[in-house]
């Protein structure tokens, strides 16, 4: 087999050598000239460098849009890259005509970006919703036009393009899109050309000191340019890493599981039904098709939102070095400012939720400048167990006010066997602000922090036990 990184760029197969921690950006704009991929601010904010990126899933060809400022090149072996230019063919497509037709690009920078999140979310997006649609580019940032002309052209596209791309059933919809120019003829055949690619077989060794790479949202913003010099043990496509799978009393959730797969899952669905709502508030579609569940605790963020709802859901997590894996519950994982009880050559492999009988009543709340994409000032997260009003197992976590994601340990053994009232409340938060310290920072002053865990920390027992907590019971 030959050496290098192969797949298929918009039509054609290409291969190369380059270190696979190189940026498809920088592949794509210095290397192949495709320059409709544009760098607005490489920290996956804005979405000017959206490519689709399709894998081989069950037979069928899933595509995603990804943010290729934060893409390391090596994980795209195997797949279909599609960039503007691979859209593109005679005319406009049925996307861009839109645009144009409902004045929804001016000096064009943000259009090519926004057209390539839109194909995707007609290649794949199940119900084809309006407010759906808007959500696939809340990672597309315009400076110029105006969102409400994008909306009227998203509005225009779905009146257009969702009865014939929902008649046509998921396994029709490649062809009807094809029928309808949203995407070129060539597609059709993406699906053969891709199962004739050399699958990429993991390294047999890696070097100690690889840099663990999951999906890179946080690496290539801290580190980006380091990357590509570095030895990387890439973990996106890795068998034992990925997926979400069920065990008699728990539910697995592989470290490099993302944000979109867990949104997508049937099985997280049917176990934590309002899981996937709450994570529609983590980053933009770009970011949540590549942020992984191991990074985010890796990372180890103080406000990072899936460390504190897996620490609300009591996880436990796995440790893996060579053969063997050791487990620790998450809540001692974690240690101080960016200290983790992770040894030196041990990975996340995953996580464990325990999952009961009863099942466990999930409330999340985050407040940021922004309800969507932004980083919180204050999250909190509780999972509890009751019955007739009587709590009989609580754990609740917190972001933004301690070093590191905080398992609030005397707040949540407070809770065990109490009754839900509004003085139990009053206790609980009294007890959870005994056990944080914000500090002062970009996100807020220590007091606003304060203030907000408190009201978060009640809108949980507001949400969870409306006939028993009203709002002006808030202490
Ligand atoms: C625009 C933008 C918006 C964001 N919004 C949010 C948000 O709303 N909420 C939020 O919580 N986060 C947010 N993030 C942060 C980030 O997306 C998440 O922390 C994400 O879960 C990180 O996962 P990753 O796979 O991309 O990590 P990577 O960047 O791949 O890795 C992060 C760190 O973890 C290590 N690592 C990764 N996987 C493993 C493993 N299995 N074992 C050992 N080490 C590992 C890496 O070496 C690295 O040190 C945002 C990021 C961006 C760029
Ligand atoms: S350049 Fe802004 S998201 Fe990539
Ligand atoms: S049209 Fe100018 S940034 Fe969107």
């Amino acid at each position: 087999m030959a050496a290098g990184i192969a797949f298929l760029l918009n039509g054609r197969e290409v291969r190369t050598s380059l270190p696979p921690g190189t940026a498809l950006v920088d592949f794509l704009r210095d290397g192949q000239r495709l320059t409709g991929t544009r760098i607005g601010c490489r920290e996956g904010d804005c979405g000017a460098c959206t490519v689709l990126l399709g894998r081989l899933e069950d037979g069928r060809v899933r595509y995603r849009a990804v943010a290729s400022c934060l893409f390391p090149l090596g994980d795209v072996a195997g797949c279909h890259v599609v960039t503007i230019e691979g859209l593109n063919h005679d005319g406009l497509t049925p996307v861009q005509q839109d645009f144009v037709s409902e004045g929804a690009s001016q000096c064009g920078f943000c259009t090519p970006g926004l057209v390539v999140s839109l194909t995707g979310f007609l290649l794949e997006d199940p119900a084809l919703e309006t407010e759906d649609a808007v959500s696939a580019v809340e990672g597309n940032i315009c400076r110029c036009t105006g969102y409400a002309a994008i909306r009227r052209a998203i509005e225009r596209l779905l009146r257009e393009a969702r009865p014939a791309a929902l008649a046509a059933g998921p396994e029709g919809r490649l062809d009807a899109l094809v029928g309808r120019g949203v995407v070129p003829a060539y597609f059709s055949g993406i699906p053969a050309q891709l199962r004739e690619l050399p699958a990429e077989a993991a390294p047999k060794r890696e070097p100690a000191d690889a840099v663990v790479v999951a999906g890179g949202t946080d690496l290539f913003v801290q580190r980006g340019p380091e990357l590509a010099e570095r030895k990387l043990r890439l973990l996106a496509h890795r068998d034992g890493f990925t997926g979400i799978w069920p065990a008699p009393d728990r539910l697995f959730i592989g470290a490099a599981a993302t944000v979109a797969g867990l949104m997508e899952s049937p099985l997280v669905a049917a176990v934590f039904p309002p899981l996937p709502g709450f994570l529609r508030l983590v980053s933009s579609t770009q970011v949540r098709h590549r942020a992984t569940v191991g990074g985010n605790i890796v990372n180890a963020s103080p406000i990072g939102d899936l460390s504190v709802i897996l620490l609300a859901l009591d996880a436990g997590i796995g440790l893996r070095c060579g053969a063997r894996t050791r487990e620790r519950k998450l809540r001692d994982f974690f240690l101080g400012y960016k200290k983790l009880d992770l040894k030196p050559g041990e990975v996340v492999a995953w996580l464990s939720l325990p999952v009961t009988r009863q099942g466990v009543r999930l409330h999340f709340e985050k407040v940021a400048r922004r309800r969507r994409q932004d980083i919180a000032s204050v999250n909190a997260a509780i999972g509890l167990e009751a019955e007739d009003g009587r709590i009989t197992a609580a754990h609740a976590a917190a972001g933004g006010v301690a070093p590191v994601p905080l398992y609030l340990r005397r707040a949540s053994a407070f809770l065990a066997g109490r009754e839900v009232s509004p003085a139990t409340v009053r206790e609980f938060i009294g007890i959870a602000a005994s056990e944080t310290a914000p500090i002062s920072d970009v996100r807020g002053a220590t007091a606003y922090k304060q203030a907000l865990l408190r009201r978060l920390l009640f809108a949980h027992f507001l949400e969870l036990f409306p006939d028993r907590i009203g709002a002006g019971d808030l202490p």
